[in-house]
């Protein structure tokens, strides 16, 4: 499958980070808009929270600017749903190159987890600044997966997916593309309106790491903006933009 002209492709053997390298090429050229990142390895690539994200050859590591704002004038909220475009376009990847594959869930807000293990991490970072941007990251689990994490982990090969990472880079960008798209032209609800019924321990007790303190309580699904929203043991509904979930 050929890859969409509307993308301008650096692949790339080894680099430390494709995340670090599509905000370099950002900033200091004149990048256009979906500029994509792919490298074979990384030698330090990164997850949320600064964790690291082991990258040996045989995963994806695909990393992409998107240029801002693309609605509504407002470059950060827009930064925020693109990790559901991103989502749903990891989900849809997995549905095509996993077919069949059963308990397919997203942990809040874009872990793709197979048979509730992680399978895919997304980084989504934005520069607010004169020229704003986002660079979209997602490491896609392909042949295999690291057992040191802070969840358990799988890759597709191990649900009876591909193992052949140029296939799941193809899949992914033409599935990000499609997502890109219908965020600028129908907005970010009929994005996460693919994801409904998709949500991880929805109606279940989940502990919510966002602050000093967790909130633990049942995870009564999302508001019009795409925030957690959890309703505590004393009865109060909290309502969390970023944070992280964890299973009780
Ligand atoms: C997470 O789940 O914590 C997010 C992981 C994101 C990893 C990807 S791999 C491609 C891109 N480059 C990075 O350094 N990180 C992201």
């Amino acid at each position: 499958m050929p890859l969409d002209p509307r993308y301008t492709l650096a692949a790339l053997d080894t680099i430390g980070s494709t995340n670090d390298e599509a905000k370099r090429l950002a900033r200091q050229s004149d990048a256009p808009t979906l500029t994509l990142v792919w490298a074979r390895r990384q030698s330090a690539g990164r997850g949320r929270l600064e964790r690291r994200w082991m990258s040996p050859e045989g995963n994806l590591y695909w990393s992409c600017v998107v240029r801002l704002p693309l609605v509504g004038g407002q470059a950060a909220p827009v930064a925020g749903d693109l990790c559901f475009a991103a989502a749903a376009a990891v989900v849809a990847t997995v549905r095509r190159l996993a077919p069949g594959v059963a308990d397919l869930a997203v942990k809040w807000p874009n872990d793709v987890l197979l048979g509730g293990a992680k399978t895919a991490g997304i980084l989504v970072e934005a520069d607010n600044g004169a020229a704003p941007f986002a660079v979209v990251g997602i490491g896609l689990n392909v042949a295999w997966a690291p057992d040191d994490t802070p969840y358990p982990a799988t890759c597709l090969a191990a649900h009876g997916g591909t193992a052949d990472v140029a296939r799941a880079f193809d899949a992914l960008s033409a599935a990000f593309l499609h997502y890109h798209d219908l965020l600028i032209t129908a907005g970010p609800t009929a994005v996460r309106a693919d994801l409904d019924g998709l949500w991880a321990r929805l109606g279940e007790r989940i502990e919510v790491r966002a602050g000093a303190e967790p909130l633990v309580g049942v995870f009564e699904g999302l508001d019009s903006h795409g925030r957690l929203c959890l309703r505590l043991d004393n009865g109060r509904r909290r309502t969390v933009t970023v944070g992280d979930v964890f299973f009780v």
